[in-house]
C-alpha cells in the first residue's frame, strides 16, 4: 500500500481500549427501512489502560435517537465514524451507557451490518460491520456477554447463544460466552429447519438446525452430517467439545464470502451449505463439508480464543484452515487433499505473493481490513502451521495446542502468544521461524547434488525475494522433507526432514551403494518454489516410482510444465516421457481414481503464464491457450486405445453417493470423457449428459461439450431444466464464460450480463459471470484489451453498492507485471480508470493503489 496513505492503520499503534465492557443488552425492533436498535452497555474504566480517557464508540450510518449515561440524557459529539463522550461527562467507576439508533436494512446493498436478503433479515459483522448496527467499541479485544431481544412478526427469530424466551412477535437470546462484536449475529425470517442432534463427549445434548428458505429443505442433509462429523472430529483430534445447547446454521442467498462463524449462529452463503445429488457436484459436496467444518472449528480457534486486533487475523484463520484441511484429509484422502490444497496455494497465494499485492501472513499495516481476507492470511497461514507441526512433531504439536487452549481460553490473543506456547512446550527458540509471519514473498530454494565415495550430498540454498515495502529479508526456517530412491525404484532413505535455516546448507547421506534419485520437498513440506531443472527421465522415474504420493504427482506436474513450456516457447512437440508416464498412471488400477484424475489434469493457463514469467519469458496468452489444447489432444491420442474402457469402468452403479471413493471415480470418468471428446466430437460426452442422474456428470459433460465448441442443445436443455434454481443457474452462467473461446469471451459476457436474470447485485451471480471472465485466461488477456475494460466497467459499477466484492475481484489485475508492454499498459490503464472514479470506496481504492504502486 502507498506508505503515506493517511488512512493507514498500524500494528505498532495498538493500544488497549479505554474501557472494559462486561455485558451488553440489545433490543432490535425490526423494520425494513426503520429498524430501531437499543443498546445498553455495561462499561467501566479499563484497569489495563490509561485512566481518564474519553469514551469513543465506533458507528457508521446510524441515526442517533437517544443517548444516556446511567439514565441521564447526554449529548455526545458525533462524526462520520463514531461518537465521543468526554471523560468529564462520565462517572469515575462503572456505568451504563444507553443508545437508541435507527438503521435501514433494506437499502443495505454492501451486505455488511444488518441487511435483507429475500425478505429475511441477517447480519454480517466481521470485520467491522457491527458499527453499522449500533455505537460500540467495534474491535476484537473488547469481549462482552450479549443478551438480545428481537421484535418482529417474522416466524423465526435467531441470535447467538441459547434461547431464553419467546412469545408472539418477540424472542430473547442469551450468550454466556464473552465475545467480540464481530461474532454477533441476528437472523429473522420465514425459515424452515432441518433438525439434528449431537451429544458431546461431556454429555451435553446439543440441538442442531440448518435453517433455509421454504423449498430448500431437501438440500440440508449433507451439511447436517458434515456438521456432526466435524463435532466428533474436533473432540477426537483436538479434545474440543461444543459449549452451548444449540448450534444454528442459516443459509443466505446474498453473502459476500463463503460463511461466517458467529457464536452458535453460523451464517452461510447458500452455495456453501446447500447440496443435493441433482443440484451439487462432487466438488460442491466436498466444499460444503470443508466449510461447515471450518466454521464449526472456529468455535475454539477464533471464538473461545479470538484475535487481539485484526493484524492477528491469521491466528484464527490460518489455524482454522489448517484444521479443516486435516479434517478433510482424515475423512477423504490425505494425498488427494494435499495435491488439491497445493494447487490452490500456487494458483492464488503464490500469485499474490509474487505480485504488487504481496503482504505478510501477519501484515503490519492496512487501510481496509476487508482487503486482507486473502490467500496469504488463510492458506499461507495454514502452511506455516503445517511447517511448525512438521518441525516439532505430532506429539509436541498436540501438547502445544493443549497449552494454547488452556492458557488463552477467553482471551484475545496474538501471534506472539501462539508462538510462545510452542516455545514453552518444546524449548525451541522460534524467533527465526517467526519471519514466516512477518515477511512476505515466496522463498526460492535451489538444489545442488554431489555424489562421491558413497556419500550423497544435497546442498540447499534459499533466496527471499523483495516484496512491496520489504526489500531486505532474513533466511527462513524451511523444513525440506526428502527421501532417496535407488535406481531400481526402492526407497533407500525414507522421508527425512532437513531443516534449512541458513542461506545455504549441505546435508550428507552416507553408506549408499549407488547414486540415489532424490525426492525433494515431499508432501510439499514448505510453501516455497523449488528451483531445480530436472531431466525429463528423472521426473518420469519419480512419476513411476516415488513412494510419496504428493511428489509422485508433482513429478508428472513438473514434466507437464516443462513439456508445455517448450511447446509454447519453441513450438516443440510433446515428449514421450510425459505421455507414456501419464498413460501408465491413467490405467494403473492399483492407484486411487481421484489421484489418477488429478494427474491427468494439465497445468492451467495462468499457472503456465506465471511459470514462463519466472523463467524469464514474456507469456503470450494466445500461445499458451493453443499449446495447452494441443497437449490435451496429444494426450487423448496417446491414451485413445484405453479411454472407452476406462470411461466404462468409472461408471458408479447404484444410487448417487457423494463419498470420496465414488467422487474419485466420477472425476476420472470425466477426465476420460474430456479426452475422448477430442477424438469423437463429443459423442460419448453427449451420451453421458443424456444419461446423467446427478449434477457432477451432467454439468461435467456439459462443460466438456462446450469446451470443444459443441453442446448448444445441452446448454439449452440445462437452462430449461434449472430455470429458477439460483445456485444451478450460477453454474450455467459461469460455464459459458469459462468455455468461451478467447475471441468470444467479451461477447459472451456482454450477452449474459444483458439478461434480466443477471442479478448483478447478488455476489454469487456477479462472480459467476465476472469472476469467470477473469478466470478465462486467454479471453481476459485478449490482445484487444476488451477483457480488461469489461472487468473495470463492472467493478466501477459494483463498487458503490458492494465495495467488498468489487475490491476482492479487482485482484484479477494483480498479475499485470507478467505480461508484455501493451498488456501492461492496458491493465494499468484499467486500474487508473478505476482510481479516477469519484466516490470510490476505501476498499477498491486501496487495492487499485497498491496494484499501481
Ligand atoms: N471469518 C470467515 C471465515 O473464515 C470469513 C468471513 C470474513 C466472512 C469476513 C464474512 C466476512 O470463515
Ligand atoms: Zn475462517
Amino acid at each position: 500500500m502507498p506508505a503515506d496513505d493517511p488512512r493507514t492503520i498500524r500494528l505498532s499503534d495498538y493500544q488497549p481500549y479505554s474501557h472494559a465492557l462486561d455485558r451488553v443488552e440489545l433490543t432490535f425492533k425490526l423494520h425494513p427501512t426503520a429498524t430501531r436498535v437499543l443498546a445498553r452497555l455495561h462499561l467501566a474504566p479499563n484497569p489495563a489502560a490509561r485512566t481518564g480517557q474519553d469514551l469513543r464508540l465506533d458507528g457508521e450510518g446510524l441515526r442517533l435517537i437517544a443517548c444516556a449515561v446511567d439514565g441521564q440524557a447526554v449529548q455526545p459529539s458525533l462524526d462520520a465514524t463514531g461518537l465521543t463522550l468526554a471523560a468529564a461527562l462520565l462517572p469515575a467507576g462503572a456505568f451504563v451507557l444507553e443508545t437508541e439508533v435507527e438503521i435501514a436494512p433494506e437499502g443495505n446493498t454492501a451486505l455488511e451490518g444488518l441487511y435483507m436478503s429475500n425478505g429475511m433479515y441477517c447480519t454480517q459483522c466481521e470485520a467491522e460491520g457491527f458499527r453499522k448496527i449500533t455505537f460500540y467499541p467495534d474491535r476484537p479485544d473488547v469481549m462482552a456477554r450479549f443478551h438480545v431481544r428481537i421484535e418482529s412478526d417474522l416466524p423465526v427469530l435467531l441470535s447467538n447463544g441459547n434461547p431464553v424466551g419467546q412469545g408472539v412477535g418477540w424472542a430473547e437470546w442469551d450468550d454466556p460466552w464473552p465475545k467480540p462484536s464481530y461474532l454477533f449475529a441476528l437472523v429473522a425470517g420465514d425459515l424452515r429447519a432441518h433438525p439434528g442432534q449431537f451429544t458431546t463427549m461431556e454429555g451435553r445434548d446439543v440441538g442442531l438446525n440448518i435453517w433455509v428458505r421454504p423449498g430448500d429443505e431437501g438440500r440440508c442433509a449433507w451439511g447436517m452430517q458434515a456438521l456432526k462429523a466435524s463435532m466428533a472430529w474436533d473432540e477426537k483430534v483436538y479434545g474440543r467439545a461444543y459449549d452451548l445447547d444449540i448450534f444454528n446454521i442459516v443459509a443466505v442467498d446474498d453473502f459476500n464470502m463463503g460463511a461466517m462463524e458467529n457464536k452458535g449462529l453460523n451464517i452461510f452463503n447458500s452455495k456453501a451449505v446447500l447440496a443435493s445429488p441433482e443440484t451439487a457436484t462432487d466438488d460442491d459436496f466436498a466444499r460444503v463439508e470443508a466449510i461447515i467444518a471450518h466454521e464449526y472449528f472456529h468455535n475454539w480457534t477464533g471464538n473461545r480464543i479470538t484475535c487481539r486486533d485484526w493484524f492477528q487475523l491469521c491466528l484464527k484463520e490460518g489455524l482454522t484452515v489448517f484444521r479443516d484441511q486435516q479434517f478433510s484429509g482424515d475423512l477423504r484422502s490425505h494425498a488427494v487433499k494435499r495435491i488439491e490444497d497445493v494447487l490452490m496455494l500456487r494458483a492464488r497465494q503464490f500469485r499474490e505473493d509474487g505480485g504488487p499485492l504481496a503482504h505478510a501472513v501477519r501484515p503490519d499495516s492496512f487501510v481496509e481490513i476487508n482487503n486482507f481476507y486473502t490467500a496469504t492470511v488463510y492458506e499461507k497461514g495454514a502452511e506455516v502451521i503445517g511447517m511448525l507441526k512438521r518441525l516439532v512433531g505430532d506429539a509436541d504439536y498436540a501438547r502445544a495446542l493443549d497449552l494454547y487452549f488452556d492458557r488463552h481460553d477467553g482471551q484475545a490473543a496474538t501471534i506472539e502468544d501462539w508462538l510462545k506456547v510452542f516455545e514453552d512446550t518444546t524449548g525451541r527458540d522460534l524467533s527465526q521461524f517467526k519471519r514466516w509471519y512477518t515477511e512476505a514473498g515466496t522463498p526460492r530454494v535451489s538444489v545442488a547434488e554431489d555424489w562421491a565415495d558413497g556419500v550423497y550430498t544435497l546442498t540447499l540454498a534459499q533466496e527471499n525475494p523483495a516484496t512491496p515495502g520489504q526489500a531486505q529479508k532474513g533466511a527462513k526456517v524451511i523444513p525440506v522433507a526428502v527421501g532417496l530412491l535407488n535406481p531400481n525404484g526402492d526407497e533407500v532413505v525414507p522421508t527425512t526432514v532437513l531443516e534449512l535455516t541458513e542461506a545455504k546448507q549441505s546435508f550428507a547421506f552416507k553408506g549408499l551403494a549407488s547414486r540415489p534419485v532424490a525426492s525433494i520437498l515431499r508432501g510439499f513440506s514448505a510453501p516455497v518454489i523449488l528451483e531445480r531443472s530436472v531431466p525429463a527421465a528423472e521426473r518420469a522415474f519419480l512419476l513411476a516410482h516415488d513412494t510419496d504420493p504428493f511428489n509422485r504427482w508433482e513429478a508428472g506436474r513438473g514434466l507437464a510444465k516443462d513439456v508445455l513450456a517448450r511447446m509454447i516457447v519453441d513450438g516443440a512437440a510433446p515428449g514421450a516421457d510425459l505421455l507414456d508416464g501419464l498413460a501408465r498412471l491413467a490405467f494403473d488400477e492399483a492407484l486411487d481414481p481421484a489421484f489418477r484424475a488429478l494427474a491427468l489434469r494439465l497445468p492451467g493457463e495462468d499457472d503456465m503464464a506465471a511459470t514462463l514469467h519466472a523463467a524469464g519469458h514474456v507469456p503470450d496468452p494466445a500461445r499458451i491457450y493453443h499449446a495447452r489444447r494441443a497437449l490435451h489432444l496429444a494426450l487423448a491420442e496417446r491414451l485413445a486405445a484405453g479411454l472407452p474402457e476406462l470411461e466404462l469402468a468409472c461408471r458408479v452403479p447404484g444410487a448417487f453417493s457423494p463419498d470420496a471413493a465414488a467422487a474419485g471415480k466420477r472425476a476420472l470418468r470425466l477426465a476420460a470423457l474430456g479426452l475422448l471428446a477430442r477424438l469423437d466430437d463429443g459423442a460419448t460426452a453427449r451420451a453421458a449428459y443424456a444419461a446423467a442422474d446427478n449434477m457432477t456428470e451432467s454439468f461435467g459433460s456439459l462443460a466438456i461439450l462446450l469446451d470443444i465448441g459443441a453442446g448448444q442443445a445441452e446448454l439449452a436443455d440445462f437452462a430449461v431444466k434449472w430455470q429458477g434454481d439460483r445456485l444451478v443457474l450460477d453454474k450455467w452462467f459461469a460455464v459459458q464464460v469459462a468455455a468461451a473461446q478467447p475471441d468470444n469471451v467479451a461477447d459472451v459476457v456482454r450477452r449474459l450480463t444483458a439478461r434480466p436474470d443477471f442479478d448483478w447485485k447478488n455476489p454469487n451471480r456477479f462472480r459467476a459471470v465476472i469472476g469467470a471472465l477473469s478466470g478465462n485466461h486467454a479471453g481476459f488477456h485478449h490482445a484487444s484489451g476488451e477483457g480488461y475494460a469489461l472487468l473495470a466497467d463492472w467493478l466501477i459499477k459494483l463498487d458503490p453498492l458492494n465495495p467488498q466484492t468489487a475490491s476482492r475481484m479487482s485482484t484479477a489485475f494483480e498479475s499485470w507485471p507478467r505480461y508484455d508492454a501493451d498488456r501492461q499498459a492496458m491493465m494499468r490503464g484499467a486500474l487508473q480508470r478505476i482510481m479516477a472514479t469519484t466516490g470510490l470506496s476505501r476498499d477498491l481504492s486501496e487495492m487499485a493503489g497498491r496494484m499501481l504502486a
